[in-house]
């Protein structure tokens, strides 16, 4: 996505800011279970998740707006209904807009590392923003998690325990490869190349 342009329409700006989380039936002009991704980047997965499942509903989340744009842009010429993408930092928005238990399944995929101490504040997986993505999940909602950094895998599977999800293969299991997942936009290339993904699927107790 490096050479694309940044197009001029925001994505989803008119989910930001509201008093209280929206009306997710309006907002999609349709039912069905809802699920959040954050970070989609240039959208792999999003665009193909969306597409292969009609029936669910994807709030996609990504602060760069060139990707986030690109992505809704691509979304709507493909005519998915079923996907929403927002421009914004999800650590700040994603507390407005969801109620407890009102989501099926949150995707985190290939998360920034973030190598450097200073930075690490940054990241998802940390363990209260953790525990509160545990109460947004209704009953056995999954936490969906890939990463091609061993260590991050790790330490992600630690923190997500500690928040209490369930790992059903056990603690610091990680998940075999499901052909019937769509790959995210790195993934595609890890799965070309060979390079070893580590796999998460955990789930509300
Ligand atoms: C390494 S990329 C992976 C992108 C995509 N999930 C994939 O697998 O191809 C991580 C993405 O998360 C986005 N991101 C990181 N923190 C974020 C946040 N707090 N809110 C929204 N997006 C975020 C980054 O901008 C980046 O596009």
């Amino acid at each position: 996505m490096g050479r694309i342009p940044l197009r001029p329409t925001p994505a989803g700006n008119e989910l930001l800011g509201l008093k209280t989380p929206p009306d997710w039936d309006k907002v999609f002009g349709m039912t069905g279970p809802l699920e959040l991704e954050i970070g989609c980047g240039a959208g792999g997965f999003a665009l193909e998740h969306a597409r292969r499942n009609p029936k669910i509903r994807l709030v996609a989340f990504e602060w760069r707006k060139k990707y986030a744009r690109e992505v809704a842009f691509r979304g709507e010429k493909a005519g998915l209904q079923n996907l929403k993408v927002i421009e914004g930092d999800a650590r700040l928005e994603v507390p407005k807009l969801f109620t407890p238990g009102s989501l099926a399944v949150i995707h985190l995929q290939f998360p920034d590392p973030w190598w450097k101490r200073a930075h690490q504040k940054r990241a998802i997986l940390q363990l209260e923003f953790t525990r509160f993505m545990l109460t947004l999940l209704g009953p056995s909602g999954r936490f969906d998690f890939r990463t091609d950094v061993q260590d991050v895998g790790e330490r992600g599977l630690k923190v997500l325990e500690a928040a209490g999800f369930l790992n059903p293969l056990g603690p610091g299991a990680f998940h075999p490869a499901d052909a019937e997942e769509a790959p995210s936009t790195r993934e595609r290339r890890y799965l070309a190349s060979g390079a070893p993904v580590y796999r998460a699927r955990l789930v509300k107790p």
